[in-house]
């Protein structure tokens, strides 16, 4: 006898009462009143209260021995609840199932921890047995969240006429900046494939051959350090169009933000979305991806206090770098403990020498910390420069100016989360855009490529590339939602002779250029379209859109900190007879290991 379901458990009302259903769903939660046996049987739906009265002997018998997260299917009759029993939270509240018949489809051990939102189980132990925190009300609505993202975005791209395109996994090295996986070939001993860390060759490829819409959500490998915000296999929504510029990019993508956002959320968002170089970025915000829900903005005193008696602003203006403050608002009240444990805070966790701040209450009227080396109209210049007046305060870091920009971005963001300036039920997005197109490394002296090396120069740049590198910008643009990068693209080199040039500037020689990436040069040969696109990261934004801050949290299966899948135990040595297979030898010390 099997009992199929009807229902499922978060669909009965007050309009099924009366009826016969059937459910099927794992027992949540089971109470005995004596005469009395309740169950709150839960499915992916929701969760209906399951009445078993002593009565009905055979059926309540087995209930006796039911526990949590046993699978049943029961078959029953539905009831309006008593006044005083109704459960106003839960969407079958009003009504309950009598049971005529039950069948166990499956017992249950008792799950290492409970089943239920806001559980204060560590993450290991939920990733060591994900399955089972998937059965979680928040967490399944997160994969929901997902799947709705996932027909949203599909939807928006087919309706405007773009072609869906697999591509590989098992391919050559994308360069995207980070290590590659590397999966060997055993029928061509020692070479390897790498794992995408984005399609970006093929779907450049793509548009050689002429398909000039094109999307895939797709996979991506990077085997870099992780955060919280990254990890080690990700999912894009990877884009690509010809006969394109920026802003045909940038519309398609906002149009597509708008649609994930109103289907997903019922919100509405503007657009177009503000745009801002990274140059304004980083002075005003000192972070490429600024959070801009909040105002806080960066003040420059370095021309106030260049001549200062304060040695430190004013040597630190000399050697070209910057005395940089941000005005908190209605913190002027501020004491001095509170002060000196901030201070300790910026050195410690932002990494500043010290901290200078310019304080004005009613009590004490202007206070600064450094007030004995600055002059009086120094104070009230930089006051008036902040825009800050009785009840605020001025934050002031110093230092060389890449440094202190980042350090004050810190700050702010710190200051903005815990001085509740931040609306959480906003979605800013904005534009940033004319990144520079390489930056020198001074550990590897060489010059490197801020986005990926197809990206295009600005035309009217493309005379520097050879005089002075740094200061040439590319066309590349990242879209930022509250603080995180969420998409990065740009208008593609579709020159042969340009796209040598880049490579030449990366330091990558004919010979290396002609290994790597000979495949795409020689396609240029025969018809390139100008084209660009960008690439979004899913996880990210069902991140953003869920009011999380992990990724782990959006992703079914997620890897650990360290790479690690806590549920498998991969990765994981193999057997020797593997590598034999594999050509690979392991090293001494780790095969002892083994
Ligand atoms: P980019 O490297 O900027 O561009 O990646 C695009 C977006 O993918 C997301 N992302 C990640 N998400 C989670 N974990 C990670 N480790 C991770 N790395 C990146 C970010 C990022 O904005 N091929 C180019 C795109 C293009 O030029 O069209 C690319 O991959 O949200």
């Amino acid at each position: 006898m099997s009992l199929k379901r009807t229902h499922t458990c978060g669909e009965l009302s007050e309009q099924n009462i009366g009826d016969q259903v059937t459910l099927n769903g794992w027992v949540s939660a089971r109470r005995d009143l004596g005469g009395v046996i309740f169950i709150d049987l839960r499915d992916r739906y929701g969760i209906t209260q399951i009445v078993f009265k002593e009565e009905d002997s055979e059926a309540h018998a087995i209930a006796e021995d039911i526990r949590s997260e046993y699978v049943l299917g029961i078959k029953g009759h539905v009831e309006k609840r008593s006044d005083d029993t109704v459960n106003p939270d839960i969407a079958t509240g009003r009504v309950e199932v009598f049971v005529d018949e039950i069948k166990i489809y499956s017992e249950a051990e008792t799950p290492p921890f409970e089943i239920k939102d806001g559980v204060e189980t560590g993450e290991e132990l939920r990733l060591k047995h994900r399955y089972l925190d998937l059965r979680r009300p928040e967490v399944q609505k997160n994969m929901m969240l997902r799947s709705d993202a996932y027909h949203s975005i599909r939807s928006y791209f087919h309706e405007a006429d773009f072609a869906e395109v697999e591509t590989p996994f098992l391919m050559k090295s994308t360069p995207e900046g980070a290590r590659d996986y590397l999966v060997p070939s055993r029928v061509n001993p020692g070479k390897f494939f790498a794992l995408p860390q984005s399609p970006q060759t093929y779907k450049q490829l793509l548009m050689v051959s002429g398909y000039d819409r094109y999307f895939q959500i797709v996979k991506c490998f990077r085997d870099e350090d992780l955060r919280a915000d990254r990890q080690p296999e990700f999912t894009q929504v990877d884009v690509e169009m010809s006969f394109v510029d920026e802003d045909d990019i940038m519309e398609m993508t906002e149009g597509l933000m708008q649609r994930l956002i109103k289907d997903t959320m019922d919100k509405e968002v503007s657009a177009p979305f503000p745009r801002m170089t990274y140059e304004e970025a980083i002075k005003t915000y000192g972070t490429d991806k600024p959070d801009t829900r909040f105002g806080l903005k960066f003040v420059d005193f370095s021309e106030l206090v260049a001549d200062s008696e304060f040695k430190i602003f004013s040597k630190t203006v000399q050697n070209g770098g910057g005395v940089l403050g941000i005005k908190v608002p209605g913190q002027g009240t501020m004491g001095r403990g509170e002060l000196d444990r901030l201070t300790e805070r910026v050195q410690n966790e932002i990494g500043s020498a010290g901290l200078v701040y310019i304080k004005q209450n009613e009590e004490e009227g202007t206070k600064c910390s450094v007030g004995k080396f600055l002059k009086d109209e120094t104070i009230d210049a930089m006051n008036e420069k902040a825009g800050a007046g009785m009840g605020d305060i001025v934050l002031i870091l110093a230092g060389p100016k890449p440094t202190v920009y980042e350090q004050l971005g810190e700050l702010r963001l710190m200051m903005g989360k815990e001085h509740g300036l931040i609306d959480e039920s906003e979605y800013n997005m904005l534009w940033v855009t004319d990144f520079p197109l390489v930056a020198w490394d001074e550990d590897t002296q060489r010059y490197h490529a801020l986005h990926h090396p197809f990206t295009s120069p600005k035309n009217e740049d493309l005379e520097k590339m050879d005089s002075d590198p740094s200061s040439v910008s590319s066309r590349a643009y990242d879209l930022v939602l509250n603080g995180y990068e969420i998409g990065g693209g740009s208008i593609r080199i579709h020159n042969r002779e340009v796209q040598k040039k880049m490579f030449r500037l990366l330091g990558i020689d004919e010979k290396e250029a002609e290994k790597r990436f000979g495949f795409l040069l020689e396609a240029f040969k025969y018809g390139a379209p100008p084209h660009g696109g960008i690439a979004l990261g899913v996880d990210r934004i069902i991140m953003l859109l869920s009011g999380g801050n992990s990724l782990r949290d959006v992703i079914a299966f997620p890897k650990n900190q360290k790479a690690q899948n806590l549920m498998d135990g991969s990765p994981d040595y193999v057997d020797p007879e593997q590598l034999d297979d594999l050509h690979i030898r392991l090293q001494e010390d780790i095969k002892q290991q083994n």
